[in-house]
């Protein structure tokens, strides 16, 4: 049974903290009791006296919970100075996870750009994990700079099964990057997935995200078929404060992942 309470924060400790990239970094943090949640779910993490922010989870096992985290401010700058030993509070999960029974028995596109990989990587390692389940599973996965890739040897490990297909972009690349050039909206059609009968998982940039879905849509993909996941400033977490709200819908409590009809009247627009 997860033991958090939505309403009541755990004490996590840092087993470990990894430098992804420059400005990335994963802290591993062990709470008290076993931890469940639905893959793109995520924890609120609290630094008393400095604040609270929403992150993603990237994985879960036991007692143990990963979240990959870009430093921007005032508290993930201060949660990254943080190493194995220091403590912080916890509370979630929170939110709408992706939709693992409306993605079984189909083909997969998991579209991602920069960070976007971080609430999608528990649905991957899932999907891996019952891959009969599923048609052909295609990641896309594109940054700004090659040096921006993070899990660069999960990649190489996933593209190697045989049964995954791995399409990495960089809008600059070093001479050294042996994959794709240019952005990574381009490789959609590489994939050659049949548009009827394939699911799209979309995170990252909304201005990557507003491109991809316009190309998806005029090349015959369904709006049905694609789901996304938001970001939006935080502060309750629970659909009370506003902070959050697109429209009628709550980032925090609806989603983060919506299915694209739901979301699209609000989306990508200044004011909502
Ligand atoms: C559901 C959800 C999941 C998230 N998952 C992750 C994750 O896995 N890893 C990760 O690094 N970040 C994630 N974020 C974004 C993260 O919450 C913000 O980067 C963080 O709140 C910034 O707080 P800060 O105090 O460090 O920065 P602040 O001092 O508050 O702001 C620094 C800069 O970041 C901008 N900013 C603040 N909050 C957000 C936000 N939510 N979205 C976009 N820009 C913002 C501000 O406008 C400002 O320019 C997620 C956000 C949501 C809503
Ligand atoms: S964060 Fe308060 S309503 Fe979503």
């Amino acid at each position: 049974m997860n033991e958090c309470q939505l309403d009541r924060p755990v004490t996590a400790r840092v087993q470990a903290r990894i430098q992804e990239s420059g400005s990335i970094f994963t802290l591993r943090l062990a709470l008290p009791t076993d931890f469940a949640f639905v893959p793109g779910q995520f924890n609120e993490l609290y630094l008393p006296g400095v604040g609270a922010v929403p992150i993603s989870i990237v994985r879960a096992e036991g007692r143990l919970v990963d979240h990959s985290i870009r430093a921007v401010g005032r508290t993930t700058l201060a949660l990254s100075a943080l190493k194995a030993g220091d403590s912080l509070l916890l509370r979630g999960p929170f939110g709408q996870g992706w939709p693992l029974t409306a993605l079984t028995g189909k083909n997969l596109m998991i579209l991602t750009g920069g960070l976007g990989c971080a609430p999608v990587h528990a649905l991957i390692l899932e999907l891996l994990a019952r891959r009969g389940d599923f048609g052909r599973i295609s990641l896309i996965q594109g940054v700004r700079h090659a040096d921006d890739l993070i899990w660069r040897q999960t990649y190489e490990a996933w593209s190697s099964r045989g049964d995954v297909e791995v399409h990495l972009a960089a809008d600059n690349s070093s001479p050294d990057w042996p994959w794709h050039h240019g952005r990574v909206t381009t490789l959609i059609d590489l994939t050659g997935l049949p548009q009827a009968d394939t699911r799209v998982i979309l995170c990252g940039p909304e201005v990557m995200m507003d491109h991809a879905i316009r190309h998806l849509l005029d090349t015959g993909y369904r709006a049905g078929h694609i789901w996304l996941s938001m970001e939006r400033n935080m502060h309750c977490a629970s659909g009370q404060c506003g902070h959050c709200q697109m429209g009628p819908l709550f980032v925090c409590k609806d989603g983060p992942v919506f299915n694209l009809p739901a979301i699209q009247p609000y989306l990508f627009r200044e004011g909502i």
